[in-house]
């Protein structure tokens, strides 16, 4: 914690810029020998700040996403090498970022927390003598219109070359509080990966459009040259319609749109405080002969270590994987988002509670999550525990939704379990208590049937007409009220806590969905797939070979095929593996014709729908209302691929792998597998291979963990080693 900022003030350019970005400026005057400089910066807005002309740090679009009502990240680096003797100039250029651009719903034209962003820093110098100077934004600084004429989440950047001197006059003092302010608290955001635009295509329509290959989230990076007043203006996309034009209607209101008015000479731009979710880019003005080598798409996100690899002898299920990986890392720039192009990119919390266990095997989310979940349990109402549908949260009051607040809960829990972190739980136990205890002031005690729902949103099974899949909402509501109750049991188990009262609720809202949801031996009320995945994967029927026989039933009516959304899918695979049905789920996975996750795969994608048919098999589009083609949710199949096709398993007992389970769930389709994840003891693989008649299988155990190794029905215990059966 670095106190010197909260003497600071906010400081702004006047309300009539709108949507016109400010840049800050101060000089310093320099007279001793500086020992030491550290700056403290953050916006209500997005920010990057220079000194003597040298960026400040490598993050982009700081301070990142936080509830900005109560908490504001700030940054803090150290400058002693951008500082020298004699004038110094600092400037902080701001754009609208989160907090001031319209965001949230397509027809607001302002932004929601406020129309103009702000700046605050301060900047201490400590010299050889011992003594100390700090420079704070005040009445002392200047502010300019930047020469980012427009900046703003949705719509894109509008960015004057040629303005190169500026209009100073002083800076508005703001009487906004310095008391949300809080040391960064998430991973850093960082551009980390180049892709280098692969073709350039001259489109049916006429259109120029140059394609990157792989759909990123981030920006392009471009050189030109021409003279001063000509302009680039270039769109983004993430596909081409059926006959190879340029589409982006599904980004529905964000106009993702670059304009570039040029200097004389040779320039390079990139965005400066915006971001953008493409893998196409329609050149609608660009005053020079195209070189694809004068285009890189450039990936920005939070810098999450990778932690997880899955790799099989079918490569249409690698490039699923990698299509995971892809849409993990377009959708984690410091909270987990729905999508990243269209007028959303939002946290929805839902997204986020289906997907976590995937991300959390794929890179080490323990910090990204903690932030995100922080500003959960700010944004949970104070009144009624209720969870807004996302977080931040930009909307007024609204119901929650089952499966969508159990973030609450879910998010937390795997967090602890994956990492043995009982920080998160007791940061969040409160809020998980509260969560329950909303649930339990809705419907009957022991039922959740009351308020509205998404249900299983955009299941194949939903009535014409309707993005939620036919499953009853409220038995699935009721099956989230069990699984969240159970979770706050265990954690406030791990946390020494009387949950007594919550155990006895736990029996009796199994007793309740039982009495009210299971129509007969084996059957549910709701006879779709998600209902049975339900309530057989959270525990809340007991017969369980008759309920996971029905749901095979199920399937196989459909010709071998799912007809969940998002709250089946992601533990589809799993119910059947767990329940003695691991073929099917291989059948399942290894499905080419839609519905399935390689019909995708088959039709060029390379994230992760959000439709699954998103595109038809004849390259028409499903829809443009509710069409992304980077949604990370169905991608939460990936867990299937490490716990079961791989095996490995955690011991909620002894979290964060310190004792785990591998029990592979060899089949012929898929020739091998390997699988490693890094825990922090090291490397765990789990690999196995068909040869012949025979499967061969690799372990790796890390020093300091032990783990029941279950193979052909035989359970070894194994510790450290490389153990070859
Ligand atoms: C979002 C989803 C979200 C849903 C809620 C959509 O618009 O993109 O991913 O979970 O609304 O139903």
């Amino acid at each position: 914690m670095n106190e010197s900022i909260y003497s600071a003030r906010f400081i702004s350019g006047p309300e009539e810029w709108e949507r016109q970005c400010p840049v800050f400026r101060r000089g310093l005057k320099i007279t001793k020998e500086c020992v030491k400089a550290t700056m403290c910066a953050s916006s209500l807005g997005v920010y990057t700040a220079y000194i003597n002309g040298q960026r400040v740090g490598k993050q982009v679009l700081t301070p990142g996403w936080t509830d900005y009502k109560t908490r504001l990240q700030y940054q803090t680096e150290d400058v002693t090498s951008l500082i020298s003797c004699g004038d110094n100039e600092i400037i902080i250029s701001v754009g609208h970022g989160w907090y001031a651009s319209r965001i949230g719903t397509p027809n607001n034209t302002k932004g929601i927390y406020s129309q103009i962003p702000y700046a605050i820093a301060a900047l201490t110098v400590e010299y050889a003598d011992g003594s100390k100077e700090t420079v704070y934004t005040d009445e002392s600084w200047s502010v300019a219109r930047s020469a980012v004429l427009m900046s703003q989440i949705y719509d894109g950047e509008t960015y004057d070359a040629r303005k190169t001197e500026f209009e100073w006059m002083p800076a508005i003092v703001s009487e906004k509080p310095t008391s949300i302010l809080i040391p960064q608290e998430g991973e850093d955001i960082l551009e980390l990966c180049r892709t280098s635009a692969v073709k350039l295509i001259y489109t049916p329509a006429g259109e120029t459009v140059i394609d990157f290959g792989q759909e990123v989230t981030g920006y392009v990076e471009f050189t030109v040259k021409g003279s001063s007043g000509q302009t680039v203006k270039i769109e983004h996309a993430e596909i081409l319609d059926k006959d190879g034009n340029f589409y982006n209607e599904n980004y529905r209101s964000a106009l993702s749109m670059v304009t570039y008015i040029l200097r004389d000479g040779t320039q390079t731009y990139k965005a400066h405080h915006t971001f953008y979710g493409f893998r196409y880019i329609r050149l609608t003005d660009w005053p020079e002969e195209i070189k694809l080598e004068h285009f890189t798409a450039i990936s920005v996100y939070s810098d999450m270590k990778r932690t997880g690899w899955f790799e099989c002898g079918v490569p249409k299920v690698n490039k699923l994987f990698s299509n995971i990986i892809w849409g993990q890392v377009d959708n984690f720039l410091d909270i987990p988002t729905d999508c990243p192009q269209r007028d959303e990119r939002l946290g929805w919390t839902g997204d986020a509670e289906v997907f976590c266990r995937t991300a959390t095997l794929n890179f080490d989310t323990r910090k990204f999550f903690k932030k995100w979940l922080r500003d959960l349990w700010s944004e949970q109402e104070a009144f009624n525990g209720a969870i807004p549908h996302i977080v931040p949260n930009l909307w007024s009051h609204q119901f929650s939704s089952a499966a969508w607040g159990d973030a609450a809960t879910v998010c937390p829990w795997e967090i602890y379990i994956a990492f043995n972190d009982k920080e998160v739980l007791s940061d969040q136990f409160d809020s998980m208590k509260a969560w329950v205890e909303y649930i339990r002031g809705m419907g009957d005690e022991y039922l959740w049937n009351a308020g509205s729902h998404f249900g299983d949103w955009l299941g194949i099974d939903a009535p014409e007409g309707s993005y939620k899949g036919s499953t009853d909402q409220y038995l699935i509501a009721t099956a989230y009220y069990y699984l969240s109750c159970g979770l706050l049991v265990k954690a406030g188990k791990v946390l020494g806590k009387d949950v007594s009262e919550y155990e006895k609720l736990a029996v009796n809202i199994k007793k309740a969905f039982n009495s009210t949801y299971v129509a007969g031996e084996g059957r549910l009320t709701s006879d779709t797939q998600t209902a049975y995945v339900v309530a057989l994967d959270f525990g809340l029927v007991d017969n369980k070979a008759l309920f996971a026989k029905r749901l095979v039933e199920l399937i196989e009516e459909r010709g071998d095929a799912l007809s969940t959304g998002f709250v089946g899918t992601p533990y589809l695979l799993r119910v059947l593996s767990d329940n003695g049905y691991s073929e099917k789920a291989y059948t399942l996975l290894l499905r080419e014709e839609f519905p399935s996750w390689l019909f995708s795969v088959n039709m060029g994608a390379t994230t992760i729908w959000e439709h699954w048919d998103g595109l038809r098999e004849d390259g028409s589009v499903w829809s443009k209302d509710m069409n992304s083609f980077n949604h990370y949710a169905y991608g939460s199949v990936a867990a299937w691929m490490y716990g079961n096709a791989a095996g490995i398993k955690i011991d909620e007992a002894k979290p964060g792998y310190e004792h785990f389970f591998i029990t592979p769930e060899p089949d012929e389709r898929l020739g091998y597998v390997k699988a490693r994840y890094e825990s922090r003891y090291g490397s765990i693989r789990s690999e196995w291979r068909y040869e012949g008649d025979k499967i061969r299988y690799c372990f790796e155990i890390p020093k300091g963990t032990t783990a029941d190794v279950t193979v052909g029905g035989v359970t070894r215990v194994l510790g450290e080693g490389i153990w070859y059966i």
